[in-house]
């Protein structure tokens, strides 16, 4: 009994409420800091008003932004995939009806589409692949050049892929892809033509991969044209369009990230050294 009247018991015992106090005290400071001083500090943007920052600090936001804000419009480089659609659409090209379209083109690519002016491709011996591919990407603008989104707007999907099978058989102009063998010289990066070094070895320095492991000779990749026999003065202009982004149809921007890395020099010695009118298979395989 006489202890309870005493101490920690006593009913005037002052700590409860200093404690009680105390918690109460620290709770306001801490929703005083937490809510209206720290919360409203941003660390990229302006400071918010004391509402927000006690709002924001409850987790409730008005903050809309991203939904509200315009977003860029999205670029798709093509339209084609390499998937077992398109090449079965591809495969199904019919060669008869695709020369009776091609007299349509022979104006400008030349007789059996082997072309006779410096800036227009030869399609001869083109691989069919890539003859889908552009012109379905001249249709729907992903590569623009005046008169091929005409020419491309005109032929239905089925009408390309018979242009490109018959193209892809006309003879005397780009070799079958794949066809030639790798030549054993001037794999090497000691190789001192700095065009058959960049073709074969590539610059591992500048992170280009050689031309001939998607362009042949040698090597092969779905899509990529070969180049050998093709007009060098187009195979440059292309090059200058991929480095300066003019051209941006290339999947996932292969071309462009390694015309980018070329000097104008270079791509004038690479167009040089496939370029030519006539097939250099041979002369390109023996040395
Ligand atoms: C008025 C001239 C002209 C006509 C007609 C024409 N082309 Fe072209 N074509 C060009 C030129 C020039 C280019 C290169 C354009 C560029 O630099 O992008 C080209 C590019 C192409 C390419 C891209 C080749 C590559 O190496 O990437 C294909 C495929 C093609 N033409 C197919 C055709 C077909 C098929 C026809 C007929 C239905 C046709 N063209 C009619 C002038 C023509
Ligand atoms: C990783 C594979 C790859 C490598 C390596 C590569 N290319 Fe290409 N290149 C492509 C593909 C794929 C295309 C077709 C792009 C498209 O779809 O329009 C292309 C297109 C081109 C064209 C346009 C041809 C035409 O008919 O329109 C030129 C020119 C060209 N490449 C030159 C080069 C040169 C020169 C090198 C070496 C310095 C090189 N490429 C290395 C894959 C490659």
């Amino acid at each position: 009994m006489m202890a309870r009247d005493q101490g920690i018991f006593s009913i005037d015992n002052p700590w409860p409420k200093i404690g009680w106090g105390m918690a109460v005290g620290v709770l306001v400071v801490a929703a005083v800091l937490g809510f209206g001083v720290l919360g409203r500090y941003q660390q990229n943007d302006s400071n918010l008003d004391l509402w927000n920052a006690i709002c924001r600090g409850l987790g409730v936001t008005s903050d809309n932004g991203p939904e509200a804000e315009t977003q860029p419009a999205l670029h798709t480089t093509t339209r084609i995939a390499w998937t077992r659609g398109t090449l079965d659409q591809v495969a199904a090209g019919k060669r008869e009806h695709g020369a009776f379209i091609a007299l349509n083109c022979s104006a400008c690519h030349g007789q059996g589409g082997v072309s006779t002016s410096t800036l227009i491709p030869t399609l001869a011996g083109m691989d069919a692949a890539v003859v889908y591919k552009q012109l379905d990407d001249y249709r729907s603008g992903k590569r623009l050049w005046g008169v091929m989104g005409a020419m491309a707007k005109a032929l239905s999907p089925q009408d390309s892929a018979d242009v490109a099978a018959y193209f892809a058989d006309q003879l005397d102009g780009l070799p079958e892809i794949g066809s030639n063998r790798l030549p054993e010289s001037g794999r090497s990066l000691r190789e001192a033509d700095p065009a058959r070094r960049l073709v074969y070895a590539g610059d591992p320095q500048r992170g280009i991969p050689p031309c001939s492991a998607c362009h042949g000779p040698g090597g092969y990749k779905i899509g990529a044209p070969a180049l050998q026999g093709q007009q060098a003065a187009y195979i440059e202009r292309q090059l200058a369009s991929f480095a300066q982004g003019m051209r941006e149809n290339d999947i996932f921007e292969q071309m462009r990230v390694i015309a980018k890395q070329l000097t104008p020099d270079e791509m004038r010695a690479v167009a040089a050294f496939y370029g030519g009118r006539a097939p250099k298979a041979e002369s390109m395989a023996v040395r």
